[in-house]
């Protein structure tokens, strides 16, 4: 099986309990496989809280989050020596939800790092994503270049604001406020949805994103929850925590809000104005054009982080047909992909759009030819046709970039979650 390639993963499959091997260098034998066993599962713990910094305290409220038969652990001479967890979710694009599946904690122990290992994890976990009918699969990079190899593309962002409550300067409207008891975000599902329908790149969580986004992710610390307008009619939610580990004014952190009204909207700002005697200051991850910054009386606001969050189409027929389209759009798109690791990406196929959905069939002429890597920023609509083709992401001439752009335009695709 020596110098056996990376482009033959793509016959793998991996089922709970099965397992599937590579050979990535003259030497080396990787395995990946799914968490089975208690120690593999130790061995797999201590070689995330050591990449990452985290307590092993926080295993298990992790695993819970992902789901155990999500991790998959990557063995080479039967020893383990790293993992990932996926987070089944969905992600929406044009106004349709897509199953997504969530890359995280991928670590590779330090002594086994540089051989090709996370590579290899990586390929194999696409593999077994398109086998199973999962189109897209989104990521936050600690580092692109594993994952630009994998055939991610930045594609989105999520941007940390803060803003001064001093300049809110906003009061309470006729809109009520209830507090959400317990740890239920039963009663926001709707709401998101409401939020994501309207944008790019918005999560259908799952439960464990859900649990993740209503808490406070590494730590037992106190996390209010309000509903806001009235129970059985919601326009809006607020879910916040206080930064306030020293004694002196805090920080609100919020895990995330929506309003579907403007006077939700002005209920949230007047409710964190409210806390200007002990805050100074409220933080929360928005778009990088926040349109709740419309309301507050100044902008004493800054973008404290601008990350870009990853994309890969890792079923492009698929991806292309399920995702929404504007329903004015009537435009045929003939189109050329490579993709190294998904063989059934490559090849030409025509993509037809009308009515806000597509269909596609194989051949046509290839008039814009991209890797799959460069398709995702156009696919998500985070950058134009024409700038991509600046920047040598995809290649089309000019009748073609038209027809690509009014085919991918859209809001700016975000997401409020860091997972
Ligand atoms: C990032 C990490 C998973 C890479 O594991 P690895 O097995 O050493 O990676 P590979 O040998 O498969 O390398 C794959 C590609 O990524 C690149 N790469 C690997 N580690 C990198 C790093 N720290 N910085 C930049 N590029 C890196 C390699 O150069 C290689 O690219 P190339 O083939 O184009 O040269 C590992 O260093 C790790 O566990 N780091 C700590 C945790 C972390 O940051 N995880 C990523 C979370 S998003």
């Amino acid at each position: 099986m020596a110098g056996r390639s990376a482009v033959m993963l793509g016959s793998c499959s991996i089922d709970q309990g099965r397992s599937c091997r590579f050979v990535s260098m003259e030497t080396a034998l990787f395995e990946v496989a799914t968490l089975t066993d208690a120690t593999e599962e130790q061995r797999l713990c201590e070689i995330q809280c050591q990449s990452f910094g985290l307590s092993t305290d926080y295993w298990e409220r992790y695993v819970s989050r992902i789901g155990r038969t999500n991790f998959r652990v990557i063995r080479r001479a039967g020893r383990v020596i790293g993992g990932l967890g996926i987070y089944h979710a969905g992600q929406w694009f044009g106004g349709r939800c897509l199953d997504m599946a969530g890359i995280a904690a991928v670590a590779i122990a330090p002594e086994d790092r540089s051989s090709g290992a996370a590579a290899h994890l990586m390929a194999s976990a696409l593999t077994e994503l398109q086998e199973q009918g999962v189109p897209i699969s989104a990521l936050y990079p600690t580092t692109q270049r594993l994952y630009r190899r994998s055939g991610y593309e930045q594609a989105g962002s999520c941007c940390l604001h803060r803003l001064s409550l001093n300049s809110i300067q906003l009061r309470q409207t006729d809109v009520s406020l209830t507090r959400i008891e317990g740890v239920h975000h039963e009663p926001c599902h709707e709401l998101a949805r409401t939020r994501a329908r309207i944008t790019n790149g918005n999560l259908e969580r799952n439960t464990g994103l859900w649990e993740r986004a209503v808490t406070f992710p590494y730590a037992d610390k106190s996390v209010y929850r309000y509903l806001v307008g009235e129970s059985d009619q919601p326009e809006g939610y607020l879910i916040f925590y206080y930064d306030a580990d020293k004694p002196g004014p805090f920080n609100i952190c919020v895990r995330d809000m929506m309003a579907v009204s403007p006077g939700a909207a002005r209920t949230i700002w007047a409710f964190l104005s409210s806390y200007r005697s002990v805050a100074t200051s409220v933080s929360w991850n928005g778009p990088a054009v926040e349109p709740l910054l419309l309301l507050p009386a100044e902008l004493k606001a800054e973008v404290v982080s601008h990350e870009r969050w990853m994309l890969r189409l890792v079923d492009v027929r698929g991806a292309l047909c399920a995702r929404g389209y504007l329903p004015h759009v009537d435009a045929e798109l003939h189109l050329e992909i490579t993709d190294d690791i998904v063989s059934a990406n490559n090849g030409r196929f025509i993509l037809n759009v009308a009515n806000g959905s597509a269909t596609i069939r194989d051949g046509g002429r290839g008039d814009l030819k991209a890797h799959v890597r460069g398709l995702s920023p156009l696919f998500s609509g985070f950058l134009s046709p024409v700038l991509l083709r600046h920047m040598g992401h995809i290649d089309a001439g000019d009748q073609t970039v038209a027809t690509a752009t009014s085919i991918f335009s859209g809001p700016p695709p975000w997401m409020p979650d860091r997972f």
